[in-house]
Formats: C-alpha cells, structure tokens, sequence
C-alpha cells in the first residue's frame, strides 16, 4: 500500500474514533458532551425499557421530533426532568451528555 494511503486511512479512523466520543458538532449546548457517557447511562437508566412499555418496538418512537421538543435547550431540559421525575440522581453533565446522544440519534437540532 502506497505510504500516503495508509497515513490517511489512520487519520480517518483517528479522527472517526475522536468525533464518536466527543460532540463537535451540533448546538452549542451539547458541544464536548461525552457521547460515550450519555449512551451508557441510557442503556444503565432503563430508559428504553420503559419507553417501550409506552409506544413498543424499540422504544425510540417515543422521541418525537417534530413534537413539543423544539430546541436543544427544550430536549435538554426534557431530560432534566425525567432526571428529577424519576430520581435517577444525574449529574448536570450527565444530563447533557444523554440529552447529546438523543439529539445526534433522533432530534437533530442544529
Ligand atoms: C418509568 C418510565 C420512564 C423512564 C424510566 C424514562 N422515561 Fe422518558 N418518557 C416516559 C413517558 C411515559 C414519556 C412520554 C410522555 C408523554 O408522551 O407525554 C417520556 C418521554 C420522554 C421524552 C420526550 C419525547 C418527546 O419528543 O416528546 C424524552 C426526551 C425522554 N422521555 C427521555 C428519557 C430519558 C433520557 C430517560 C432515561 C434517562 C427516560 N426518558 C426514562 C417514561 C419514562
């Protein structure tokens, strides 16, 4: 394999690897949130497990973009309050972190 094609194949998965990890895209709100964190701590809260019971499949189809979650601020807070509601005990940054992760996989803010 030619040197310079094998340089960039390792910049590609160096970079693919930081970009999985870290926010850098996105609202301001959510950047340098740990993705990696906030897709842990869904599995861990059981999140899935009871938005299933709610809409089935696989739960997801309870994240409703174009619903009443307008804003990364709104989803951000949305979080927030099942946090309190549901007495996961999160801390601020772990909200945003899974407040991150639903918005790179479902809401897609800007
Ligand atoms: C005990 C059950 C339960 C658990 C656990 C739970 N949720 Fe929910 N969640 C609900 C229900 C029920 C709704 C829908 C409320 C409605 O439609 O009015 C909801 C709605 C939401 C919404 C709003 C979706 C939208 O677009 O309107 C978000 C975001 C959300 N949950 C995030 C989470 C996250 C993140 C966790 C885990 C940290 C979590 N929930 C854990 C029951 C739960």
């Amino acid at each position: 394999m030619p040197i310079h094609a094998g340089l960039r194949a390792a910049c590609v998965l160096v970079c693919l690897a930081a970009g999985a990890a870290v926010a850098q895209q996105g609202p301001p709100e959510f950047r340098g949130a740990d993705l990696k964190l906030g897709e842990r701590l869904i599995v861990e809260s059981k999140c899935a497990a009871c938005h299933q019971k709610k809409v089935g499949g696989d739960g997801s189809a309870i994240y409703r973009p174009a619903g009443r979650i307008g804003t990364a601020g709104a989803l951000r807070g949305m979080v927030e309050q099942c946090n309190t509601e549901l007495n996961l005990g999160l801390f601020p940054e772990e909200v945003t972190a899974i407040a991150a992760v639903l918005n790179r996989d479902h809401y897609k803010f800007k």
